[in-house]
């Protein structure tokens, strides 16, 4: 049995607390009841496990967007691009989106059960795996050529079109996980067992990183953001669209 607080356990409480500010006090009483009580129900909890996979992907898509910004640039003047900030996002695919995301959770959790579901999800399964694969060796790939001071011209547009497919590869397969194949998972357990699954698979990151791999991912995909000018998210707003 568990003792010390995990991350959802704080949430929870963290929730609570919010709650609890604005809360009536019973007069001559320290008992503070949430006005919320009934929204923090120990059977839903703050952060699910398919929740956790689907941030997880909120960050392996920051990495895409890095890489889709980086085409043009590699296009239009190869020698301006930083190849720090580019290995570094590969690196980051490397360890939390392969290493930790697709075969500790995915591989190992996910697929397995998705698989024995019926002919049309182990299609998916199987199809999801062989992308995976590419994917590696397209890292292995960025962090060759990403390996000096420069990208050199001759690397320049294959790495362009190497990112450019990869991004439309890898958009397609966590759109697909996210709405097809975990919610297929989610329907082998109980709230209860998830809660359980989403407590291993926390157990499975402090093993990996040591200590929250989300947090510290999201801090690294933000400071490569920052560097390359794509920290300011108000800039993506287009503008507004023809009059007809
Ligand atoms: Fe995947
Ligand atoms: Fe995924």
């Amino acid at each position: 049995m568990k003792t010390d607080l995990n991350r959802r356990d704080i949430l929870r409480n963290a929730a609570m607390l919010a709650a609890a500010s604005t809360a009536v006090i019973a007069p001559g009483s320290w008992l503070v009841l949430p006005a919320s009580a009934a929204k923090t129900d120990e059977k839903e909890p703050e952060v699910t496990a398919t929740e956790d996979l689907m941030r997880e992907h909120g960050v392996i898509r920051r990495a895409l967007l890095v890489y889709f910004e980086t085409v043009p640039r590699l296009r239009q003047n190869p020698a301006g691009v930083d190849p720090v900030a580019l290995r570094q996002t590969a690196q980051l695919f490397r360890t939390f989106g392969e290493d930790y995301h697709e075969k500790m959770l995915e591989e190992q959790h996910i697929f397995p059960l998705v698989r024995k579901q019926g002919a049309e999800l182990e299609r998916y399964a199987n199809i999801l795996t062989a992308q995976h694969n590419r994917g590696r060796e397209v890292t292995d790939y960025v962090l060759a050529v990403t390996n000096g001071s420069k990208i050199s011209a001759a690397h320049a547009e294959p790495l362009a079109k190497v990112l450019e497919t990869f991004v439309l590869m890898y958009e397609n397969h966590a759109a697909r996980e996210d709405t097809i194949i975990f919610p297929a998972w989610k329907k082998n357990f109980s709230n209860k067992q998830l809660d359980e699954i989403s407590d291993q698979f926390e157990d499975i990151e402090h093993k990996m990183f040591g200590k929250d791999g989300f947090e510290d991912a999201e801090k690294k995909i933000s400071n490569i953001e920052g560097v390359l000018g794509l920290a300011d998210l108000a800039q993506f707003t287009p503008p507004p669209p023809p009059k007809v």
